[in-house]
């Protein structure tokens, strides 16, 4: 179940602001945060259409191919993740997330990082029919309008009572659905993972209102890149409140709207509602690679 949190830290009361958290992390210990939203309608269609497998694409950390596998189980539904980066193939076991995905049966299939970047072309696409059969596809990251469907349900009756709510943003779907059901003295903020604002445009694509903006200050150097003022963060933060975050999303985010806090960026008496969108199970293959650096982990 999916529950609101307050966060109580000294800078809240200092600034007169009030933080709460909607834990969509704990809708499920895999499927969790916006995966679930993502998949739901797009799991219902999967079926009524008598798909048998689902096929996607993702990166080796990826929350969305460990969500698609655990969802495809749990459906009865045979699933297929193509994996950028051919180097993987014969160790793909070291890696927590396409350990995960494999143990719920995912099938596997690793190809170059050139080839990857072909995954919405036609002929890719065809070459994976004539390879794997009839699927339903899902993109990467799952975006898509059923996704944005589901995510539209993320803001509930209490959720529309706040003034700012924040999401994190990665291929803007989530987002749109939060915006689609906003109501309209609401302020919905993005915080980009990724480097650059061109992710505003894909957010156009699914949204016709206007009460929104991409923050594109806090992605760390850029998708997945974390360092130790990250990993600290997320340290403390877990101790004060009781709140594990994950370094690619919800970490960032949350630093960023506690620096924008402190920036007096909110009017005192502001209530925010940030997302907690799940992605903890990454966290294993992060601290594996600052293992390697020698540098400090997320404590778990
Ligand atoms: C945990 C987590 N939070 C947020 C996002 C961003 O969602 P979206 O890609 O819909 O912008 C993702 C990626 O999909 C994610 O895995």
């Amino acid at each position: 179940m999916s529950k609101i949190q307050e966060v109580h830290l000294s800078i809240l009361e200092k600034q007169k602001i009030s933080l709460f958290i909607k834990r969509e992390d704990l809708l499920h210990p895999i499927i969790s945060g916006n995966k679930y939203r993502k998949l739901k309608y797009n799991l219902i269609t999967a079926q009524e259409k008598k798909y048998q497998s689902l096929l996607t694409f993702g990166g080796a950390y990826s929350n969305h191919i460990a969500a698609t596998a655990c969802a495809g189980k749990e459906n009865g539904l045979q699933t297929i993740g193509v994996i950028r980066g051919e180097e993987l193939k014969d160790s793909f076991l070291e890696n927590p997330t396409l350990k995960l995905a494999h143990k719920h049966g995912m099938q596997l299939k690793f190809v170059s990082r050139s080839r990857y970047r072909n995954k919405g072309e036609e002929h890719f696409i065809n070459d994976l029919i004539k390879e794997f059969g009839r699927f339903y596809l899902l993109p990467e990251g799952g975006t898509n309008n059923l996704a944005v469907k589901g995510c539209e349900e993320i803001l509930d009756k209490k959720g529309l009572n706040f003034d700012v709510v924040c999401c994190p943003v990665g291929t803007g779907g989530t987002i749109a659905g939060v915006i689609n059901s906003s109501n309209e003295k609401q302020i919905v903020l993005g915080f980009s993972a990724l480097k650059g604002d061109f992710l505003k445009e894909d957010i156009c694509k699914f949204v016709l209102k206007e009460n929104w903006e991409l923050i594109t200050d806090y992605h760390f150097g850029g998708y997945a890149k974390v360092n130790d003022e990250l990993v600290q963060f997320i340290n403390n933060f877990k101790l004060k409140t009781g709140i594990l975050l994950d370094p690619v999303y919800t970490g960032k985010m949350i630093y960023g709207i506690l620096d924008k806090i402190e920036k007096n960026y909110f009017k005192p008496g502001t209530q925010i509602l940030a997302l907690h969108t799940g992605g903890l199970q990454g966290i294993a293959g992060m601290n594996l690679i600052l293992e390697k650096k020698n540098k400090p982990l997320i404590a778990i």
